[in-house]
C-alpha cells in the first residue's frame, strides 16, 4: 500500500472512529414531544391501574423501602442526620393549659438515601438529559427547572418481581455479577410473568441482605444489570426498572471506564425511572411475581431524588 493510500485508510479510520463515538450515545427526542418532562411516566394510564388492581387476591400489603438512618451505607459522599426539638419547650414548658407537648424533627442530608427514585434529572450523557435538556438549561441551585421530582404523577401500575437469584440457581448474587437480557428473558419464561408496556420491573437479586451482614461491602459493588438488559428493557416500554441494590446497574461495571451506563440507557435516552435499594424480601419469601405497584413520592419541588417506600399490595 502506498503512503497515501495508508494515510487515506487511517484518516478515513479515524472519521469513522469519530462517527461511532458521536453514535456512542446520542440523547433523543421524546416520543411524546420536545416539552416532555416525566418520559416513561406517560405510559400510566388509568386502565393500567384497573387491571393492575386485578392482581390484588389477598389484600397483604408489603413495604419495599427500607428504614434509614445515619449510619446506612449511601454513594458517596452522601450522609444524613435527623436532629429532634421540642422547640420553646426546653425548660418543661408545654403549650397553653392544654399542656400540649410537641415533637419536631429536622432532616439535614441528602436525599439518594436508602431506598430512592432517580428522576430524569438526574443522569445525563455529556451534560444533556432526557429529552436533549442541557444541564445549563434547568439545573439551578435552587432547584431543577425541568423534570424534578414533583413533575412525576404518581405511579400506580402493574409491578413484576423477577427472581434473578433463583435464575442462577443462587440465593444471592454478587458484586459484579451481570445479569443479561437473555437472563431477564429466561426467568420470565421460567418464572412465568411476561413484562408489559407501563410495568414497573423489580429485580431480585438477593444482595440486600448484605446491607445488614457488610454496609461497606453492600455499598462498594453490586450485581446488576448491563448495558444489554438496560436496553431491552426499555425496548419492552416499562416505566421503572428497580433492583435490591444501590444502583440497579452492575458495579463494578465491565468496563470499568464507563460507568452508570446503564442510568443513561434508562433515564437520558428513554426516561425511564430507577428504583434503588427496594426490599424484595418478603415479596420473594411469598412467592410473588406480580402486584399492584403503588408510588407517592414526597413533593419536593425541583429535587432530582427522592427517599421513597413504594408499597406492593397483593
Ligand atoms: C461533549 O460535549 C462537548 C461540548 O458540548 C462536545 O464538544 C463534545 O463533542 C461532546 N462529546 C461527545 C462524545 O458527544
Ligand atoms: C466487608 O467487606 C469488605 C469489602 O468486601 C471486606 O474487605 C471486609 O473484610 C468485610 N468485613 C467483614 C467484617 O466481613
Ligand atoms: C472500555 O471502554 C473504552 C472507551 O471508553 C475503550 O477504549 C476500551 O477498549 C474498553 N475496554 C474494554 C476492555 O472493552
Amino acid at each position: 500500500m502506498s503512503f497515501r493510500a495508508a494515510l487515506h485508510t487511517a484518516l478515513l479510520a479515524l472519521v469513522l472512529a469519530s462517527l461511532l463515538q458521536a453514535q456512542v450515545f446520542n440523547v433523543p427526542v421524546s416520543e411524546w414531544g420536545p416539552e416532555d418532562e416525566i418520559g416513561a411516566a406517560n405510559r400510566l394510564t388509568p386502565q393500567k391501574v384497573l387491571d393492575a388492581s386485578k392482581l390484588i387476591t389477598t389484600g397483604k400489603t408489603y413495604r419495599l423501602g427500607i428504614p434509614i438512618d445515619s449510619s446506612t451505607p449511601a454513594f458517596p459522599p452522601r450522609s444524613m442526620t435527623i436532629t429532634i426539638v421540642m422547640p420553646n419547650q426546653e425548660g418543661g414548658e408545654t403549650l397553653s393549659e392544654s399542656l400540649g407537648s410537641y415533637v419536631d424533627d429536622l432532616y439535614n442530608g441528602w436525599l439518594g438515601i436508602g431506598t430512592q427514585l432517580d428522576s430524569l434529572a438526574h443522569f445525563g450523557f455529556n451534560r444533556t438529559f432526557y429529552n436533549r435538556r442541557e444541564a445549563r438549561d434547568f439545573v439551578e441551585v435552587t432547584g431543577v427547572t425541568k423534570m424534578g421530582i414533583e413533575k412525576i404523577p404518581p405511579i400506580v401500575t402493574r409491578g413484576v418481581l423477577l427472581d434473578m437469584a433463583k435464575q442462577k440457581g443462587k440465593t444471592q448474587l454478587v458484586e459484579g455479577e451481570i445479569i443479561s437480557s437473555d437472563d431477564i428473558e429466561a426467568a420470565q419464561q421460567a418464572q412465568g410473568v411476561k413484562i408489559e408496556e407501563g410495568d414497573v420491573v423489580v429485580l431480585h437479586t438477593g444482595w440486600l441482605p448484605m446491607l445488614y451482614t457488610n454496609g461497606t461491602r453492600f455499598a462498594t459493588g453490586w450485581p446488576g444489570i448491563d448495558v444489554g438488559a438496560a436496553e431491552y428493557l426499555a425496548g419492552l416500554k416499562v416505566v421503572a426498572v428497580g433492583a435490591d441494590t444501590m444502583g440497579v446497574e452492575v458495579a463494578p461495571p465491565p468496563n470499568i471506564t464507563r460507568l452508570f451506563e446503564s442510568h443513561q440507557v434508562l433515564l437520558t435516552a428513554n426516561g425511564i425511572y430507577i428504583l434503588e435499594t427496594l426490599d424484595t424480601r418478603e415479596l420473594i419469601k411469598d412467592g410473588v411475581k406480580e402486584f399492584l405497584f403503588v408510588l407517592g413520592q414526597p413533593l419536593i419541588t425541583g429535587t432530582v431524588q427522592a427517599i421513597i417506600n413504594p408499597v406492593a399490595i397483593c
